[in-house]
């Protein structure tokens, strides 16, 4: 790869003049008797070798117009912009960070950019043997049309390279799976001026301490086995293979080896098959997983048990009618475009702690016919719902902390089939309009702190109701011939479950009662100042 005598020479000729002969000869010797490459000259400054790659470098680069490298000449290299050794002592050069800050990445193509480097990237940089870390992101660096040179494939030191917004055409050179020691790899981009693809990953492979992987924009559509390829590589932390027109996520793997999996962008791929199918659920140490612009469909609570650390989710443009996740330990994020989340018909989030309801105002949820929020520890007081949730059958927001009363609007969700309040802080009374939901036929207000007298006009229109349960309030009823008068309306009613236990009720239980709830299976009036049998049936 070197010619020491190459090296010899360019040192003996930046130096003869300034230092005495006797101590040229000795650097000479050194250099061939340890057989080291570079060694610094002893009056500091960096490796003469070294300087020599770098101006090498410098030389491809022929436009640089906002003058980036200004601070490029003098013999210590280790000080010029972005050139950083090891120290001054034995000052080999480890880093080189060339990444074009000021570019907007995103609008002005890179070729364009004032602030870019333009030119070509040396092959001297070879030289550079110690060099670990490399950023050239962001700079016009290779030549319209052409590729990124595969010699960079044998920087065989590095532990980070990050070529991306570098435009460029063709194949990713397989060489860069020589890169061993790599624990950074950054080839994304998305400049309309670019064109990269890989037939084959499997190069991918051999970097056995890779962690940070993008392949952001590179065209991938030959390739079907990534996920497998991908999960030979356990030391990975976060994969970026967005916009990659990958066909399908669906691939199975018997054994999930990427255990330290925390970042996870598949957005904007082609997926369209049943989302529950995604290899990625078993990737239970995701954190943050964005598969945001696919075609998914089915529905993937199931899918999502195991992923107790996911916090962030984004499924914007990804949505389907339904959305059911439970059981998600964490206060995870949901990312969703609101068009998307907008048009849901089913929204469960039971058990989940999603921070959604902050995001819940942005929408008029006119498709919405459930909402399901149980265990979400929402506090607050409810939200008057009847502008916006017109057409809900079941609204559950059981098990949160929620305060304040029940607003009478929810009588106007005329729609309603199922009302669980249960387990809050509610307060204050049973509003009478709660009794017009005449297709109501589970009504859950238990456990909470409802007070005020149970009235004839609360159960009136109520026709549907199976199954009530207001236990462990301060309810009474009116004492006597007052108790429960709406049922006695009906011959016989429906209801099969009946829970009033807990409450204030007092005084006799009328004969009436055991006829109206006849057909009840399960009664529970105990734990109240009743007289008379509490439990029956
Ligand atoms: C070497 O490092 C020392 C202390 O860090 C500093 O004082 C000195 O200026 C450095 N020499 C060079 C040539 O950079
Ligand atoms: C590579 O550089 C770009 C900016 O040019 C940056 O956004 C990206 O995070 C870098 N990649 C890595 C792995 O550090
Ligand atoms: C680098 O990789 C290529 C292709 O993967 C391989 O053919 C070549 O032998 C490797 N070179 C070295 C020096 O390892
Ligand atoms: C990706 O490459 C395939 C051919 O390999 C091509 O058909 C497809 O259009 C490319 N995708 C994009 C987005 O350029
Ligand atoms: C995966 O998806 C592809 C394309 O969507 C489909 O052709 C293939 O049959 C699916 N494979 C499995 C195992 O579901
Ligand atoms: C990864 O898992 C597969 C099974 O899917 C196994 O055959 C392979 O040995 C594992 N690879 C590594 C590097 O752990
Ligand atoms: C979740 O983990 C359990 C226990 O390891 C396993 O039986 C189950 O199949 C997993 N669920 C999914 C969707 O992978
Ligand atoms: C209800 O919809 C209106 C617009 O129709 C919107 O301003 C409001 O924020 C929405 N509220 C909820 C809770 O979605
Ligand atoms: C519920 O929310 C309260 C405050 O909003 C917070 O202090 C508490 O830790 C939360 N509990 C859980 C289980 O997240
Ligand atoms: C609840 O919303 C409805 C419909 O937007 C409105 O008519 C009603 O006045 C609201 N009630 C309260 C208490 O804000
Ligand atoms: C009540 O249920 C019946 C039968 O399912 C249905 O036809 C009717 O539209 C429902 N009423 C409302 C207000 O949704
Ligand atoms: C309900 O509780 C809130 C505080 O949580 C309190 O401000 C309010 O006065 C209570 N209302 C009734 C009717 O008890």
């Amino acid at each position: 790869m070197h010619q020491p005598q190459l090296v010899a020479l360019l040192f003996s000729t930046m130096h003869v003049t300034t230092n005495p002969p006797h101590l040229l000869l000795l650097t000479i010797l050194l250099l061939t008797t340890c057989g080291a490459l570079g060694q610094q000259h002893p009056d500091g400054g960096c490796v003469p070798a070294e300087r020599a790659a770098l101006l090498s470098f410098k030389k491809g680069i022929t436009v640089d117009i906002a003058n980036r490298l200004a601070s490029w000449h003098g013999r210590d290299c280790c000080k010029w912009t972005g050139v950083r050794c090891s120290s001054n002592e034995t000052g080999r050069v480890l880093e080189l960070r060339l990444r074009n800050e000021k570019t907007d990445l995103h609008r002005v193509p890179v070729c364009e950019d004032d602030n870019a480097l333009s030119g070509e990237i040396s092959s001297s940089l070879l030289h550079l043997e110690q060099l670990e870390h490399m950023d050239l992101s962001g700079n016009c660096l290779v030549e319209y049309g052409k590729n990124i040179p595969s010699f960079l494939g044998s920087m065989k030191n590095l532990r980070y390279l990050n070529l991306s917004f570098i435009p460029s055409f063709g194949e990713v050179p397989p060489q860069l799976g020589n890169l061993s020691r790599l624990q950074y790899l950054d080839l994304g981009f998305n400049d309309p001026y670019s064109m990269k693809y890989s037939s084959d990953i499997n190069w991918l492979k051999n970097l056995h301490s890779l962690q940070h992987l993008s392949m952001r924009h590179v065209n991938l559509s030959q390739i079907s086995d990534w996920p497998q390829i991908l999960n030979g590589i356990p030391s990975l932390r976060v994969i970026d293979f967005r916009d990659c027109s990958l066909e399908s996520a669906n691939q199975s793997l018997p054994h999930m080896n990427l255990t330290k999996l925390q970042k996870l962008d598949l957005s904007s791929n082609n997926f369209d098959h049943e989302i529950s199918y995604c290899w990625f659920w078993k990737a239970t140490s995701l954190k943050y997983l964005d598969i945001s612009v696919h075609r998914f469909f089915g529905e993937f609570h199931d899918a999502l048990e195991n992923m107790s650390s996911l916090q962030v989710l984004d499924l914007s443009y990804s949505l389907h009618s339904r959305l059911l996740m439970k059981g998600l330990q964490n206060n995870l994020v949901m990312k969703g475009n609101y068009n998307n989340l907008c048009s849901l018909e089913i929204l469960d989030l039971s058990d989940n702690g999603i921070k959604l309801m902050e995001r819940l105002p942005q929408c008029t949820w006119d498709n919405l016919l459930e909402l399901h929020l149980r265990d979400n520890n929402f506090t607050g007081t409810l939200p008057n719902l009847t502008g916006n949730f017109t057409n809900l059958i079941i609204l559950d927001l059981s098990a949160n902390n929620l305060i304040g009363s029940i607003p009478p609007e929810l009588g106007y969700l005329s729609s309603l089939t199922a009302l669980h309040l249960g387990n809050n802080h509610l307060n204050g009374t049973i509003p009478n309009k709660i009794g017009a939901l005449t297709n109501l036929t589970s009504l859950d207000l238990s456990n909470n702190n409802l007070n005020g007298i149970i009235t004839e006009e609360h159960f009136a229109g109520l026709i549907s109701l199976k199954k009530l349960n207001l236990a462990s309030n301060n309810l009474k009823v009116v004492v006597g011939a007052h108790w429960f008068p709406p049922f006695r309306l009906q011959q016989q009613l429906e209801i099969t479950e009946l829970d009033l236990s807990s409450n204030a009720l007092i005084d006799k239980i009328p004969n009436w009662f055991w006829q109206t709830f006849s057909l009840a299976t399960d009664i529970d009036i105990s734990n109240n100042q009743l007289s008379g049998a509490c439990r029956q049936i």
